[in-house]
């Protein structure tokens, strides 16, 4: 006999996920349940195991393609948001977050106290629980540089869990959430380390940009400052989620950025006849570079504003692929593919889907 479900946790069924989404695509999931505190969490796993379902846990939905079938088990939307509990000491500012708040509401919070260490994530959609998954990183700035422990349930013990920044396996759009123990941990909350006296850091070339003339005159600007500096140049790159703008129905970067070995940009600088330093590129972990995967787009034809039936690329930046309206998954895919066959037959460089999907597309 399956044990019956407390009053609070209602399971709904056949519920349509596109909306759940900021791509707006997704067939629908089979079971669907909102999780307001752990204990509803650890009995919807429950439920999900008595029935044999697969479990997916829904955040914001920002950085995801549903496949036009659904998801044929139980999707959990964590909505975990009791309030953030902050513990000062000498010198460093812990904040302990639950992963159903806004990303972008905490950042807020944290650089209105002054502190820096998350404003270049500014503008990020989605919730806090999905910040350490793909360990988000922009400007500059990694979400692993400031989390300190995660708090998660372990389906394999189905017991919580405390893992500390070294356990969480951080690199770049990496953790071990997202490779090693994909499905193994559903995180719950996040405690950040901020180092009260950090300033911000200004390197990337947009925001040194930005700030040069205050820069030049020696002064710092305050993290605040930085915020807002962040979600301009955001939104001027399309990369803000704003309701109702067509370069909103996305995922963010649809491929990451490909990182591979000096010798590899040495080639593909000799075959395009150019010379490395035209090709834009970083220097990445290990001794690797880091090439920008819309500068190989623009380079195989596909610039800003592409079209391909319903899907499209953003019209202020080409590595987001967009939904132009009727978009199904299956019209992202045929357009992903396109890219990827069209680079690789080009550069000989394999890009990578960056959004989770669910499902075959
Ligand atoms: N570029 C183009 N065309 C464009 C945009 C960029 O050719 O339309 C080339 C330029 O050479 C530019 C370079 O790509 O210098 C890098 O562009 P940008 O600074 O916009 O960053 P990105 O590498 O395309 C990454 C992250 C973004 C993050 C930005 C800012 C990945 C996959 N993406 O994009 O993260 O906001 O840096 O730091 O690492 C995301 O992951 O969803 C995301 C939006």
């Amino acid at each position: 006999m399956p044990t019956p479900l407390s009053p609070d946790l209602r399971i709904l069924e056949s519920v349509a996920l596109a909306p759940y989404t900021t791509f707006q695509i997704g067939g629908p999931a089979r079971f669907f349940c909102e999780i307001h505190a752990e204990s509803a969490l650890l009995e919807a796993v429950q439920f999900a195991r008595q029935q044999g379902l697969a479990i997916f846990v829904l955040g914001g939905g920002s950085n995801l393609l549903v496949s036009d079938a659904g998801f044929n088990g139980l999707v959990l939307h964590l909505a975990i948001d009791t309030p953030a509990r902050t513990t000062p000491n000498d010198r460093y500012v812990d904040i302990t977050v639950p992963a159903g708040l806004d990303w972008n509401a905490f950042v807020l919070q944290v650089c209105e106290h002054g502190i820096s260490g998350v404003e270049c994530l500014a503008g990020i959609p989605g919730m806090v629980g999905g910040s350490p998954i793909q360990n988000i990183g922009a400007y500059g700035q990694e979400v692993a540089n400031t989390i300190h422990s995660v708090r998660a349930l372990d389906l394999e013990t189905l017991t919580f869990v405390s893992l500390s920044r070294e356990a969480c396996g951080f690199a770049y759009r990496r953790s071990i959430f997202n490779s090693t123990h994909r499905g193994r941990y559903i995180v719950i909350q996040v405690t950040f380390r901020f180092d009260a006296t950090a300033t911000p850091n200004l390197t990337y070339t947009d925001l040194a940009k930005h700030f040069a003339a205050q820069l030049e005159s020696g002064q710092t600007p305050k993290p605040m400052e930085v915020y807002d500096a962040v979600r301009a140049i955001r939104y001027n790159k399309g990369m803000l989620v704003v309701e109702g703008e067509q370069d909103s129905r996305s995922a963010g970067s649809f491929f990451k950025n490909p990182v591979v070995s000096s010798a590899t940009l040495d080639l593909l600088a000799a075959n395009l006849a150019i010379e490395p330093t035209s090709i834009a590129h970083w220097p990445a972990e290990r001794g690797q570079i880091k090439l920008a995967a819309a500068w190989l787009l623009e380079r195989a034809g596909f610039h800003k504003g592409f079209t391909l039936g319903e899907a499209g690329i953003s019209s202020r930046h080409t590595l987001a692929l967009i939904n132009r309206g009727h978009a199904t998954a299956r019209d992202i895919a045929t357009l992903r593919d396109t890219i990827q066959q069209e680079v690789k037959s080009r550069f000989n460089i394999q890009l990578e889907q960056e959004p989770v999907q669910i499902g075959d597309v």
